[in-house]
C-alpha cells in the first residue's frame, strides 16, 4: 500500500475506484473496501477530515482521528494507495468551486447542519477533479448524502459510476459509525433505539399506511433527543404521494451530545 500526500500521474493514468472516508475506520467502511476491492481496478483510500463540512468547530475538533490505528488496517487490507491529503492541497489557495447542494441541501440533515452539505459536496467534488476515479463507493447509512452525490455526479456529467455501500450494523441494530466512538456503552444501548424506531415506522406506515407523528416518537422514546423524523420517497427524497411505491424513512437523534443518523427502505405492496 502506497501512502500518498498528492496526486500523481501515475494515478491519472489509472482505472481508480475510490473510496473516500474521514478516517476511523470500522466495519462499515471496511465492507465497501471490500466491495471496492471486487472491481479488479486499483483501490483507493482517502482519509480527510474535511473542516468545511463541520458547522460546529467543537465537532470537528472532536471527530475521533485514530490514524496509526486506520493506516493499520488498511495495511492489512492491500488496497494500493491511501490518500492523506493536508487541507492545502485539497484547497490550494482558495482556488476551488464551491458546491451548492441546493433546495435538498438544506433540509433534514442539512436544516440541522447549515452549510453541512456544501461541505460535503465540495469536498467530493475536489476529490473528484483531483483523482478522476472510474468509480467510488459510498455508504447508504448517510443516504441524503449519497443521494446529493449522485445528483452532482449527474449535473457535472462525470462519468463517474457511484456504487452504493450497505449499512452495516451492530447485533443491537445500531448502525456503525465513526461517531459511535464518542458514546459510552450506556449511550450505545441508548442509541439501539434509532433502529428500533425505525422499524417500527416501517411497519406501521406499511400496516396502516398513514405517517406516524413525529410527537408519538418524542413522547414513546423520552431517553432519546429526535431531530427529524421523516418518511421521503427514495427514488426523488421529496415527499411521498399516494403513488408512492419506494420508501426510505430518515431518522437523526442526539445521544450524550453526539449526532447519529440512520435510515431504512422499504417498499410498499400494491402500491
Ligand atoms: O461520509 C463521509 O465520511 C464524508 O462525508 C465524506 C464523503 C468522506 C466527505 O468528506
Amino acid at each position: 500500500m502506497k501512502i500518498i500526500k498528492e496526486i500523481n500521474q501515475d494515478i491519472l493514468n489509472s482505472d481508480i475506484c475510490l473510496i473516500p472516508t474521514m478516517g476511523a475506520l470500522h466495519n462499515g467502511h471496511l465492507s465497501l473496501i471490500e466491495e471496492g476491492k471486487k472491481l479488479g481496478l486499483l483501490t483507493m483510500v482517502s482519509i480527510f477530515v474535511n473542516e468545511k463540512q463541520f458547522n460546529e468547530e467543537e465537532d470537528f475538533n472532536s471527530y475521533p482521528r485514530p490514524i496509526e490505528d486506520d493506516i493499520k488496517i488498511l495495511q492489512d487490507l492491500n488496497i494500493d494507495y491511501l490518500f492523506i491529503p493536508e487541507s492545502n492541497y485539497i484547497y490550494s489557495k482558495n482556488d476551488f468551486e464551491i458546491i451548492d447542494s441546493g433546495v435538498l441541501g438544506k433540509q433534514y440533515e442539512g436544516s440541522s447542519r447549515p452549510g453541512h452539505f456544501d461541505g460535503v459536496l465540495t469536498v467530493v467534488n475536489r476529490l473528484f477533479e483531483l483523482i478522476k476515479p472510474k468509480v467510488a463507493i459510498f455508504g447508504k447509512k448517510d443516504a441524503q448524502q449519497l443521494f446529493l452525490i449522485k445528483e452532482m455526479v449527474f449535473k457535472k456529467r462525470y462519468e463517474i459510476e457511484i456504487i452504493e455501500g450497505k449499512t452495516i450494523r451492530e447485533r443491537s441494530g445500531l448502525a456503525l459509525s465513526s461517531r459511535n466512538l464518542l458514546l459510552t456503552d450506556s449511550g450505545k444501548e441508548k442509541a439501539t433505539l434509532l433502529y428500533t424506531i425505525l422499524k417500527e415506522v416501517k411497519k406501521e406506515f406499511r400496516d396502516r399506511r398513514e405517517l406516524y407523528a413525529f410527537e408519538v416518537f418524542s413522547s414513546k422514546y423520552p431517553n432519546i433527543v429526535i431531530d427529524y423524523l421523516e418518511i421521503l420517497n427514495l427514488e426523488t427524497f421529496s415527499k411521498p404521494t399516494e403513488k408512492t411505491y419506494e420508501y426510505i424513512v430518515l431518522l437523526a437523534a442526539t445521544i450524550e451530545g453526539v449526532r447519529l443518523v440512520d435510515n431504512i427502505e422499504f417498499k410498499l405492496e400494491g402500491a
